[in-house]
């Protein structure tokens, strides 16, 4: 395997030295990038970005040819693994993701089981030809739904403002939200060293709606799951850890109880402070965000500022990736992103020293 040429964010994961706090960006490949959106129309769509290897390649490095970042996460969707479970995935125009076979009725759910990896295999291809291609340049990032949102997915058949179907199913057949959350931890386990074989040298878990849980049924229904699939990855490749990422968006109240469950690093949304938020975890973990996404509509100057907050507020020595605190908006200007990258390379460097 090629030697990595810049390996900044893997030492920051594991809280070694570093010379500078390491960034990537949360849907860093998306549609704020003309280029992607050109791709996009000539895969014809998003899936047919996913499913074919050299679009999935082209489109993750488009945003490395504009910005110095320091990781490249590969590109894909957390719902191709329900859709590999057989519950059609589709995006209607517009709308976001939607599944043609929502599990609503008991007897779906309990057919319900772990899909074999070959329906996944384009997955795993475009995980080896990124590697390729990289160069070693920067460290790739693997990545997985978290089995809580996967399900709200699953069960909904969609995106969901309330929930819905699945809080009626955890208050009142916990049992079946179990089964289903079982199915997606093996499956996600599965999956994740599955892509860490392929050449992913980090991987995050994405539990987007973790937070929308009471405390205790965070702990039940999301975080056990997670703390399941952790014990069960690969944690080493070509003699190098690979580190994991938890990020639970809205789980700041949580962070002590996240930071125990095994991972490397937690990611924080934009709602916590990150120097209250380290001084809470010690040296348990490293810690991953918090610019939030919406800050890059302001101007430069402020975004440098607001970066500059956050470097401070994270203080003096390694531990910390910079990131946003969840995906970056289509209607952001990637000349703010260059912003963004910049001051944070800039900016960070005495807190190393
Ligand atoms: O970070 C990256 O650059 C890697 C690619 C990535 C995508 N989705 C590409 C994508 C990653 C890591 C995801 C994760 C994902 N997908 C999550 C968890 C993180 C989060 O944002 O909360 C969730 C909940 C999904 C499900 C999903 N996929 C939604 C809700 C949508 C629609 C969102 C929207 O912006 O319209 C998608 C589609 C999607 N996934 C797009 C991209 C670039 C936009 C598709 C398009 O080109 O139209």
């Amino acid at each position: 395997m090629t030697q990595l040429k810049n390996d900044t964010f893997l030492r920051a994961l594991l809280k070694e030295p570093v010379e500078y706090t390491p960034i990537w960006m949360m849907r860093q490949a998306g549609r704020y990038l003309p280029e992607y959106r050109a791709t996009r129309a000539r895969a014809g769509s998003f899936m047919g970005l996913c499913t074919s290897p050299d679009y999935a390649t082209e489109v993750t490095l488009q945003p490395l040819e504009r910005f110095p970042l320091d990781a490249a996460i590969l590109f894909s969707d957390i719902l191709t693994v329900p859709d590999a479970m057989g519950l059609g995935l589709y995006f209607a125009e517009g709308e976001g993701p939607k599944f043609e076979r929502p599990l609503r009725d008991e007897s779906a759910i309990r057919a319900l089981s772990v899909p074999v990896l070959d329906k996944l295999q384009y997955v795993f291809d475009a995980v080896s030809s990124i590697r390729k291609a990289l160069d070693g340049r920067v460290p790739l990032i693997g990545f997985s739904g978290s089995p809580f949102t996967l399900a709200c997915y699953m069960i909904e058949g969609g995106g969901s403002d309330d929930f819905r179907n699945v809080k009626a199913m955890l208050y009142s057949r916990p049992e079946l939200l179990h089964h289903i959350l079982a199915v997606n931890a093996q499956t996600v386990t599965d999956y994740l060293n599955a892509q860490i074989d392929a050449g992913a040298q980090a991987v995050q878990i994405f539990d987007t709606w973790g937070g929308a849980l009471s405390h205790a049924a965070y702990k039940e229904f999301s975080l056990a799951y997670m703390q399941r699939i952790v014990a069960g990855l690969k944690r080493e490749a070509d003699g190098r850890r690979v580190p994991v990422i938890v990020f639970t968006k809205n789980g700041g109240q949580w962070l002590e109880e996240i930071a125990a469950i095994g991972a490397d690093c937690v990611g924080l949304d934009w709602t916590t402070d990150i120097g209250l938020a380290r001084a809470r975890v010690g040296d348990k973990v490293a810690l991953q965000g918090n610019f939030d996404p919406n800050a890059l509509f302001g101007s430069p100057a402020a975004i440098e500022a607001e970066a500059g907050r956050i470097l401070t507020a994270y203080g003096q020595g390694s531990g910390h990736v910079f990131n946003l605190g969840h995906g970056i908006s289509q209607h952001a200007d990637p000349e703010h992103a260059a912003a963004l990258v910049a001051a944070v390379h800039r900016l960070s460097r005495p807190f190393h020293q």
